[in-house]
């Protein structure tokens, strides 16, 4: 019974708990039950018989109320998986208990030995009634005959615990669901919750209100939940679903049972699977849903506006305060914003003083079921919300739509993204003025101090974009002045006749030269261009203007009858493809390599996001990767595409051994979309983490596909023996941990699976938390059956992934 003897023999434990269990010892340290009579009080423990669980009263952070929680035993850190009063708490301990009452039901009895809450089970009069703490977590209550007559995981908190179950009770009409705290120090439900499809489909959905669905796992397929990778066969999860004539519900096991993890609805509305890490002593996040926060409903809360590109992902609209400071701080926002100034809800002619007035809000994804009018011009339908005291915004687009009440689910959007509106949202004219009057003198100050302090700000940041505005405008007449027109016989000189080859690919062949200012650069002379002259200036103006520190600067160019060069800067620290695979030395450490690995991906994103239109790479790979003289990465060859024109993918395609960074897209044919260069991105990941090339790994012997193995050891958590045995360990696993699910969600499948380069550069920046990616499919293909894909390419030049040739890659 005592837990607290672990380190002895089995045997000496079993003859100590025969002693103890025939003494009848009530008041030994730590039992694992509740019998009739006793009670849990003050800093009292029961503790499941093996050690992993705790029950006991808590306080949550810096709150002050009690509650009666279930814990880990064996973790360092807190972590309440079950709240019995979590809508009731208590504020003094000194003679509250939890017991077993006269009718055999568990109570919690404040101070004044009123109960606060009660298990409601089945009424029980055998004075053998007993609570039980299970070691899986699970509080039971055991009638006289030893039947189960209540269980804490029939009524789950916020935590779906491995043995746990969700789903339907069918006969009561009871749900099994999950439901969010209110914010980490107070456990009361708050808007979001985990729960069976109320439509009664056979899937899981996430829940705001209980009415909003935000999420859903995809329908049980017999083996796994169509959307939840987590479910398939290759996770140390079991997942199982039962449906018969009383209950409808879904559990899961864990195959490896020192594995320590809970699935969670937090209170921003994300469902979470943690578990333990033992080497940092610290809960890791393997699954995340959704993953766009803002997919999140009402994450932001009321008139809350949510921007997943910025850094704080909600905000107030104009006009709008947080309701609570406090839940914002913690990065709970369901709260949501108030008013600065209340409407005064009058027309400006009928009072004469000054009436409401809109703020126009740009690229907003506009809030559901809004009102139509049926009204003529967008000034009619300002009138229309005018005029009625409720109406909260509108928007004139294909018609008018009005909003009345608090607006929810708002998200700024960007360019190009669907859905965008155009919203205006109804403030009080004061708060469109400077100049206000308050009678209260304190906030007044405040609000002026802000102010000032934003003022301040405002012209700060004027004059930065001013000063960058006419920076950028001096670089930009340098572009054009610097991007130096060559004459074939010039580059014959600066590069001595192209005596010194730096390298060639399927464009075309590198050679080193010195300007005569004795700026090294390096002259690309490229083949199979078929492209006119006047294009290619048009192209070649186009990339020389494209700047970004982790982008390769083209300096200048030539074009002589058929002859097409460019000059490049000269990177002196080579291409990664030497230093990492040829000089086979660990001259790339760790660090190095992630400031690298974010080095390209910022320049990607900054291709694929940034500029004017978007500009697709299309060969990705570690030889179009240069460094400079401190490592820093730059991405070279961009542009290539538009260059080539419509021959590109006949070259890519038909060149040798780029073929294992290719885009399921390019042999499948759909359209080209700048995903093809995540998945790339992600096939040279791979080669990065190991310092090897993905087609020369073998594990045990036998020939596999490298990235196809890594992909199923991310998934499987066993993410060092991905990493370069050179290092021995030494590498940040939080890093290589983020680095190595990237790695495997840019190869996914389907591009919409993929993310952003601009996605990854915020989960390399640790900005975006990264979730446990499925295992692509296509990879399995590969190396189950590589005729099929050898017969989709109608290249005779490609090669076997698995050939261990030497010059797999050109
Ligand atoms: C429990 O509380 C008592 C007094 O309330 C205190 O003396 C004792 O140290 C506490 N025990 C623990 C383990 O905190
Ligand atoms: C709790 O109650 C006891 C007696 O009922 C009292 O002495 C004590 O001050 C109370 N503590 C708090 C924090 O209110
Ligand atoms: C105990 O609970 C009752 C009912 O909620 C309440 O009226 C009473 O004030 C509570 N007593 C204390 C000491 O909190
Ligand atoms: C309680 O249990 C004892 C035996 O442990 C028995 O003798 C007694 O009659 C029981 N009392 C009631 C009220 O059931
Ligand atoms: C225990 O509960 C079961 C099922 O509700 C019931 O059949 C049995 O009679 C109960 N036993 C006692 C001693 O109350
Ligand atoms: C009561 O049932 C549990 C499991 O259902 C079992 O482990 C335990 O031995 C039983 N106790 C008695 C006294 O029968
Ligand atoms: C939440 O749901 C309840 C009942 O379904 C409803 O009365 C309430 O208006 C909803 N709250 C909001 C903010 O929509
Ligand atoms: C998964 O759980 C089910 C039911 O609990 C069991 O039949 C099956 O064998 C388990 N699978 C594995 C791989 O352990
Ligand atoms: C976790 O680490 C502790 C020591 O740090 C060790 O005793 C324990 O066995 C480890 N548990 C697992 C599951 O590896
Ligand atoms: C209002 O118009 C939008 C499209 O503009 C439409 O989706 C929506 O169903 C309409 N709502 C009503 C109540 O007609
Ligand atoms: C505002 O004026 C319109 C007519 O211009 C009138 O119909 C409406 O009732 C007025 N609303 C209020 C709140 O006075």
């Amino acid at each position: 019974m005592d837990t607290e003897i672990r380190p002895c023999s089995s045997l000496s434990v079993f003859l100590l708990f025969l002693l103890l269990s025939s003494l009848n010892i009530q008041h030994c340290g730590a039992t694992d039950s509740i019998s009739l009579g006793q009670s849990v009080s003050g800093n009292q423990t029961i503790v499941s018989k093996e050690g992993n669980f705790e029950l006991g009263f808590f306080t949550p952070g810096n709150s002050r109320n009690y509650y009666i929680g279930i814990w880990y035993k064996t973790i360092p850190v807190r972590t309440v998986i079950w709240v019995a009063n979590r809508a009731t708490p208590i504020s003094n301990t000194s003679s509250a208990e939890l017991k077993i009452s006269e009718d055999g039901k568990l109570v919690i009895l404040n101070s004044s030995k009123i109960p606060v809450w009660s298990s409601n089970s089945t009424p029980s009069t055998s004075n053998s009634t007993v609570a039980v703490l299970l070691d899986t977590g699970n509080l039971v209550i055991r009638n006289g005959s030893n039947t189960t007559i209540w269980q804490s995981f029939d009524h789950p908190t916020d935590t779906w615990m491995p043995g746990g179950w969700l789903g339907v009770n069918k006969i009561t009409g009871e749900y099994q669901s999950t439901t969010s705290w209110e914010n980490p120090e107070n456990p009361s439900p708050g808007p979001f919750a985990q729960s069976m499809d109320p439509d009664g489909s056979n899937q899981f959905v996430l829940l705001w209100n209980g009415s909003e669905t935000y999420w859903s796992s995809g329908l049980w397929n017999g083996q796994y939940f169509t959307a939840v990778p987590g479910t398939r066969e290759s996770t140390p999860f079991n997942f199982t679903f039962v449906d018969n004539k009383q209950r409808k519900y879904a559990t899961y096991t864990i195959l490896d049972s020192s594995f320590i993890t809970r699935c969670v609805i937090d209170s921003s509305g994300l469902l979470r699977q943690w578990y333990w890490l033992n080497s940092t002593q610290k809960w890791q996040t393997v699954f995340t849903q959704p993953l766009a926060q803002c997919d999140v409903y009402s994450l932001c809360g009321a008139f809350g506006i949510c921007d997943q590109k910025s850094l704080n992902i909600c905000r107030c609209s104009h006009g709008f305060e947080p309701a609570s400071l406090k839940e914002w701080e913690f990065n709970v926002w369901n709260s949501g914003c108030v008013r600065k100034t209340s409407l005064r809800c009058s027309n400006k002619s009928s009072t004469g003083g000054e009436g409401d007035r809109f703020v126009e809000m740009t690229n907003m994804r506009l809030p559901a079921n809004p009102q139509n009018l049926t009204v003529g011009s967008a000034k009619d339908c300002e009138r229309a919300c005018l005029n009625s005291c409720s109406c909260t915004a509108y928007a004139y687009a294909n018609g008018c739509s009005i909003w009345t009440g608090d607006l929810r689910n708002l998200q700024q959007l960007y360019d190009g993204d669907s859905g965008a509106g155009t919203l205006h949202l109804r403030l009080a004219a004061s708060d469109f003025s400077a100049s206000r009057t308050s009678h209260k003198f304190v906030i007044d100050l405040t609000l002026s101090v802000i102010g000032g302090t934003i003022g301040i700000l405002c012209v700060l940041v004027g004059l930065i974009w001013a000063f960058q505005r006419r920076k950028r405008i001096r670089m930009a007449k340098q572009v054009e002045g610097s991007l130096i027109q060559f004459t074939y016989g010039d580059l014959q000189r600066v590069t001595k006749n192209f005596s010194e080859k730096l390298g060639g690919g399927g464009f075309g062949s590198v050679f080193k030269g010195t300007l005569i200012d004795s700026t090294e650069v390096a002259v690309k002379r490229l083949e199979g261009l078929r492209q006119g002259e006047k294009q290619f200036r048009t192209e070649v103006s186009t990339l020389a203007a494209i700047q970004h520190v982790n982008l390769v600067h083209l300096r200048g160019f030539c074009t002589e009858g058929s002859k097409r060069l460019l000059v490049y800067e000269y990177m002196s620290g080579g291409s990664l493809d030497s230093l990492l695979f040829q000089n086979k030395s660990t001259v790339l450490d760790w660090k190095t390599r992630y400031q690298i690995i974010l080095g390209i991906a910022r320049g990607l994103a900054y291709l694929h996001e940034k500029c004017r239109e978007c500009i697709i790479h299309c060969d990705i790979k570690p030889d179009n990767i240069l460094l400079d003289k401190d490592f820093c990465a730059k991405v070279a060859d961009f542009g290539m595409a538009k260059l080539i024109g419509r021959d590109f993918s006949r070259v890519l395609t038909t060149m040798r051994g780029t073929v294992g960074y290719l885009a399921p897209e390019w042999i499948s044919g759909l359209p080209i979309t700048s995903k093809v260069d995540v998945y790339s991105f992600g096939m040279m990941l791979f080669e990065l983490v190991s310092g090897k090339r993905n087609a020369s790994h073998s594990a045990d012997g036998s020939k596999i596909f490298y990235p196809s193995w890594a992909a199923t050891k991310v998934v499987e958590g066993d993410i060092f023996s991905l990493l370069d045995h050179g290092f021995k360990g030494a590498a940040d696993l939080e890093e290589l941990t983020r680095v190595c699910r990237v790695a495997c969600w840019c190869i996914q499948d389907s591009e919409a699976d993929r993310p952003t380069m601009g996605q990854v550069v915020q989960i390399l920046e640790g900005v975006l938390e990264v979730s446990m990616p499925p295992l692509p499919r296509v990879l399995q293909l590969l190396t189950e059956d590589q005729s099929q894909i050898r017969d989709d390419l109608s290249s005779t030049e490609y090669k076997d992934p698995l050939d261990q040739s030497q010059d797999f890659y050109p």
